[in-house]
């Protein structure tokens, strides 16, 4: 038996207070090791269930619990709480842009890892193994922000994987890559999965996991 690594019991959450809830007594849960697929049509609430996920978002009623710990805004504001949290979730934002703001790839999957207080000698190696394992090698002088779309996309994965989380939170990993990417993506989830890591993904090309899926649920139904 599996223990649920994410239990979201009864949550409630909008981003203005007189609007209409964006998720509404909305609850599931995730067992460790599994891989589930959040879908719905677009502002059904994929996006904002995950920023409640990771911690950057606070439902207004409900409860939300990470591995056997109630997470609030309270609990995170400690800066040792938020760091062992953040350490054990990957968060890999709809936008690359948003999370692409160093002057060099190989810093952006740096960033992770140096602001984890990892030392110099580990930093440097889990970025040359996630340069490999995401071929990026060639790329990791140039500027992100130069890069193309997919590329992007890729360099913010690597960035996600190089603090090696449990849990990885995909939001729309396809959107924008070629085929090839996509089944290479698609690949490299399997062995993550086979490796024990939880993965939880916002897509609209669910057919491209289902190989390894356990649970999907529906939002905005
Ligand atoms: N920062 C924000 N402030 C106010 N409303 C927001 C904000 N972000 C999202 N919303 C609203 O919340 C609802 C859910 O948006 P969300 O981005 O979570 O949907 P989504 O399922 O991720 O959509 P998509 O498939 O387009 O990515 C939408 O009605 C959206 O307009
Ligand atoms: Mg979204």
């Amino acid at each position: 038996m599996s223990m649920n690594l994410i239990e979201v019991d009864n949550i409630t959450f909008r981003y203005e207070k007189d609007e209409a809830a964006v998720l509404k007594d909305f609850s599931m849960t995730v067992t460790e090791g599994s891989c589930v697929i959040i879908e719905g049509d677009n502002g059904s609430g994929k996006t904002t269930l995950f920023r409640i996920l990771t911690g950057l978002s606070f439902a207004e009623k409900g409860e939300y619990c990470f591995d056997g710990t109630m997470i609030t805004r309270e609990y995170l504001k400690d800066n040792a709480n938020s760091k062992r949290f953040h350490k054990r979730i990957g968060f890999l934002f709809q936008s690359p842009d948003v999370m692409l703001f160093n002057p060099r790839v190989y810093d952006e999957i740096a960033f992770g890892p140096r602001q984890m207080g990892i030392s110099d000698q580990e930093v440097e190696a889990r970025v040359a193994d996630c340069l490999q394992m995401f071929s990026l090698e060639e790329l990791a002088d140039k500027a992100p922000y130069h890069l193309s779309g997919g590329q992007k996309k890729r360099v913010a994965l690597a960035a996600v994987l190089s603090l090696n989380p449990d849990v990885l939170i995909l939001d729309e990993p396809y959107a924008g890559l070629d085929k090839t990417t996509q089944e290479w993506l698609t690949q490299f989830l399997k062995e993550l999965k086979a490796a024990g890591k939880t993965i939880i993904v916002a897509t609209h090309s669910s057919e491209l996991l289902s190989e390894i899926v356990d649970d999907t649920i529906q939002l905005g139904k």
